[in-house]
């Protein structure tokens, strides 16, 4: 059977109250009256079911029906999930299963709108859309048809805005962008303040890409050009360190602009370039950040559960070998099943075949390993984890290759063997699927030892971290007082009741120090063929300076971006809850 096959149990009730009512509020398939028409298990069968049909169109021994049982066990036991896409809409009339996506924002009036347009067709979808900027022509330049002034990136950026907030994603959830600006680009200083009023631009998160001329000309305090990108002409001399410095201080203010260090993304490109008109010249990112695509190309993601592959306190190396294994299979099936709201996507996404797999309940794995999330014991951890799961995704990539071919742009790629997958791993934020699976998001410390959960009858319960609750019984300093004052606490590390040794377990985002969020970062950057997703938290007393200085590590070891956040710096803190994602 495959239970003896593979190492996974039969488990059919993994999921926990909070999961359940997740699912049933956006992820069951309903019928024209709205009412609900699938259990959990049904959903799990109706995705397995739909990836694993994908191999009808091929004759190797790859079959339907054990695959399906395959992709069904580890759904069902959350050991791998997919992103939202895929778990809303597989087997469905709208039948896209990709999270990621970005789409070009050409110079023309006529570019532009289609790109409003082809946003709406790609958020209706259930898709997220990532745009570059760059190349619209600074505001106040002239319009040659009319002999009017341009409005510039920033004014355009409100249309898309306005646009998003009319569609929802898939009918399910608000549409999100990420809206980049190259740093040479004249109208960027406007960029930067762009959402310094929290009402502007909601709906998209900004970068402004950089390139490692601008980062060395801040670290040697030159001048750096603008330029317009209409006609190459330098506009204007800037002071490197002086704008980089505004950057940090608006992202101090409510943590945005983020940072995206091009020149980084383009080398690791299985397509490696530094001219922005070349065919794969990558110029933005997903909305979250965590994967660089060419324009009109597309991403599938799915993520291992590190949480399920620790036994007795060690990683379970030949677990997670399997679960790799599946995972590609069952994102490269992911390609051929899925239909893209538009030709253009559909035929990139087929000639490079990017997926994104990636990890969720990493610092969970880390408790049961029994390290501490801000130590070079984790960093290590997250390198050798990280490091395995890309060379297995690799050979398994090329496995299939050899069977079902490698992705039709290989010529052009700098591999030297066929592969089926032009890029195989993604670190996702996991905001919504990380809770589905009740794991730690991403590689994310934890945001709190006890957190609010909602039941089933819509009453609020809060409940301590039962991995917590588990270590506090077995050292024998569990009590029921304990645990009501955890309760009333986010973070734990001044409560003298608890042994050292556990406090430095448990602690949260905010308790660790954000270099060590980098390292963590870089950590897994170094085996990660796109990006990570993370946000760099700081206390709320953090200064520019320490922002600024982040920034500048995160370019040192080797990030392809940047996120911050100062805690309490916005009005509204938006924490990924079921609400808000
Ligand atoms: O957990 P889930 O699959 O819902 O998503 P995630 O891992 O938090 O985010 C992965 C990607 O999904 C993001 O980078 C976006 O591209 C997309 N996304 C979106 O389009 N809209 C959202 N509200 C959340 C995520």
């Amino acid at each position: 059977s495959i239970e003896e096959e593979n190492k996974l149990p039969i488990n059919e009730e993994s999921l926990t109250e909070n999961a359940k009512r997740i699912l049933e509020k956006r992820y069951l398939v309903r019928d024209e009256d709205r009412n609900i028409k699938e259990t959990p298990k049904e959903l799990f069968e109706r995705v397995a079911q739909n990836v694993a049909s994908a191999n009808e169109k091929y004759n190797d021994d790859r079959t339907v029906e054990k695959e399906k049982k395959e992709f069904y066990q580890a759904l069902s036991n959350l050991a791998f999930i997919p992103n939202s896409p895929t778990l809303m809409n597989a087997g469905t009339e709208i039948q896209q299963l990709a999270a990621c996506f970005v789409l070009p924002v050409e110079d023309t009036m006529e570019g532009i709108y289609e790109t409003v347009k082809d946003t709406a067709l790609v958020h209706k979808s259930g898709g997220g859309t990532g745009f570059a900027f760059s190349r619209l022509r600074p505001e106040g330049d002239v319009v040659q048809s009319t002999g009017g002034i341009a409005s510039g990136p920033i004014s355009f950026m409100k249309v898309f805005n306005q646009s998003t907030d009319t569609i929802k994603q898939g009918g399910k959830r608000r549409g999100a962008n990420m809206g980049i600006l190259h740093v040479s680009h004249p109208d960027i200083k406007k960029f930067v303040e762009a959402k310094d009023n929290e009402e502007a631009l909601t709906n998209f998160n900004i970068s402004v890409s950089v390139d490692n001329k601008f980062m060395e000309a801040v670290k040697n305090e030159e001048e750096y050009p603008l330029k317009n990108p209409k006609n190459g002409e330098i506009t204007e001399y800037i002071d490197a360190k002086k704008l980089f410095n505004k950057i940090a201080k608006q992202a101090w203010k409510n943590g945005e602009p983020g940072m995206i260090f091009l020149d980084k993304i383009n080398e690791d490109n299985p397509f490696p370039s530094n001219n922005p008109k070349d065919k794969h010249y990558i110029e933005s990112t997903n909305p979250c950040g965590e994967q660089p695509l060419e324009p009109y190309e597309a991403c599938n993601l799915g993520h291992v559960n590190l949480s399920k592959a620790v036994r007795d306190g060690e990683v379970d190396w030949e677990y997670l070998d399997q679960i790799v294994d599946l995972g590609v299979r069952f994102l490269d099936n992911v390609i051929d099943v899925s239909d893209y709201p538009i030709d253009k996507i559909e035929e990139k996404v087929e000639a490079n075949r990017k997926i994104g797999l990636g990890v969720m309940g990493f610092h969970d794995m880390l408790i049961e390993l029994g390290v501490p999330y801000d130590s070079d014991e984790a960093v290590e951890k997250a390198q050798e984890v990280m490091k395995f799961i890309n060379s297995k995704a690799r050979k398994v990539s090329r496995r299939i290759a050899e069977e079902r071919g490698a992705f039709p742009n290989f010529d052009e790629s700098n591999y030297d063997e066929p592969i089926r997958n032009s890029t195989l791993t993604t670190i996702a934020p996991t905001g919504t699927t990380g809770m589905i699976a009740d794991v730690s998001n991403g590689i994310e410390p934890i945001f709190a030892v006890s957190y609010a959960k909602n039941v089933l009858n819509g009453e609020q319960l809060v409940e301590v971290n039962d991995k917590f609750i588990k270590i506090a019984k077995e050292r024998g300093f569990y009590s029921k007082e304990l645990e009501e004052k955890v309760k009333e606490k986010d973070s734990i590390q001044d409560m003298e009741e608890i042994p050292e040794d556990v406090k430095e377990l448990f602690k949260i985002s905010l308790d660790i120090d954000p270099e060590w969020h980098i390292k963590i970062q870089a950590a897994f950057q170094k085996h990660t063929d796109n990006a990570v997703s993370k946000t760099i938290n700081f206390p709320n007393d953090a200064d520019m300076e320490d922002i600024a200085s982040s920034y500048l590590l995160s370019y040192e070891l080797g990030c392809k971006g940047i996120t911050v956040y100062r805690d309490g710096s916005r009005s509204e803190q938006v924490i990924e809850t079921e609400e808000s994602s």
